[in-house]
């Protein structure tokens, strides 16, 4: 039976690490951290996001500043509020949380914002320091999962990675992070032939294509290390894109969904906010 890795546990010791550096900021420097969410519209889900991220900037001490814009905005208003917010010392990260409706050009959004206060990790500036191994902010999923696995004390080195997905916020980022630690990395598709047989070798298995409960226990490898990347709400409940109990049978380390990698990615989003401020507040 799998051991679990605990996302609750390891956001809350996280956030605990960041409170100290939050009080050393104010005490040596007068800097109060501050992250700043533009939200366009009225989707749900944006909302319920939204405001939990409102919810754990405050519990670790970031001031945080929810700015709701109507459905209608166009992406010149949205933008002349971007510059205005690169130029504010107050904000130390900011992000317009997506998506965006279809009048508003999602990439030049992201293009707008400075890359230094990327705290999302999605600016082409900060996509490409991950790919050549340079400084920049990583994204958060991404950046999460990696702190997961590192907690197994599993070395990543030399291991038979396989990423299920190739979006640029999860399944592009974290291909790249593992190959930096020197796994061999496969990133597996909805084109991809043979997914089953791929998945069954991988010694590390990413699921991150968004369909619940997708992967059976005959994806994955025996002492595997499985991470869920999945949320999708089936019937009100949240479900991964594993089958978890037929998956903790083989694997050696399991994430929950819920209770696994949406815990981390939220605590690296506070990680990423206390770091800008720390290097350019
Ligand atoms: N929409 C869903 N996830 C995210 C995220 O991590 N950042 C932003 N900006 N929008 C999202």
């Amino acid at each position: 039976m799998a051991e679990i890795i605990d996302g609750k546990a390891l956001a809350q010791k996280v956030k605990a690490e960041l409170v100290k550096r939050i009080e050393k900021l104010k005490a040596d420097k007068g800097i109060v951290p501050g992250l700043t969410v533009i939200l366009v519209g009225n989707d749900p889900a944006s909302e319920t996001y939204v405001n939990a991220k409102h919810k754990d900037c405050v519990e670790v001490g970031i001031k945080s500043d929810v700015i709701r814009l109507p459905e209608t905005t166009t992406q010149e208003e949205l933008l002349a509020l971007i510059d205005k917010l690169n130029k504010d010392k107050t904000v130390s990260g900011l992000l317009v949380q997506l998506p965006v409706p279809p009048q508003i050009d999602e990439k030049a959004i992201i293009r707008a914002i400075d890359p230094k206060k990327d705290v999302d990790g999605f600016h082409v500036t900060n996509a490409g320091a991950l790919f050549v191994k340079d400084d920049g902010f990583i994204a958060c999923t991404p950046k999460g999962i990696i702190e997961m696995i590192k907690t197994t004390g599993v070395p990543i080195s030399g291991q038979n990675a396989v990423v299920v997905g190739r979006s640029n916020i999860v399944g592009k980022p974290v291909a790249m992070l593992l190959l930096n630690e020197n796994a061999t990395v496969t990133i597996c598709h909805s084109r991809t032939r043979n997914l089953q047989e791929i998945c069954a070798n991988a010694d590390i298995l990413v699921a991150a294509i968004g369909i619940p409960e997708y992967f059976t226990g005959d994806y994955i490898k025996e002492g595997a290390i499985v991470i869920d990347v999945g949320t999708s709400k089936v019937a009100g409940k949240l479900k991964g894109d594993v089958v978890f109990e037929q998956a903790a049978k083989k694997a050696a380390y399991i994430t929950p969904v819920p209770g696994g990698v949406g815990l981390m990615t939220r605590a690296m989003l506070l990680e990423n906010t206390v770091l800008a401020a720390e290097m350019y507040g």
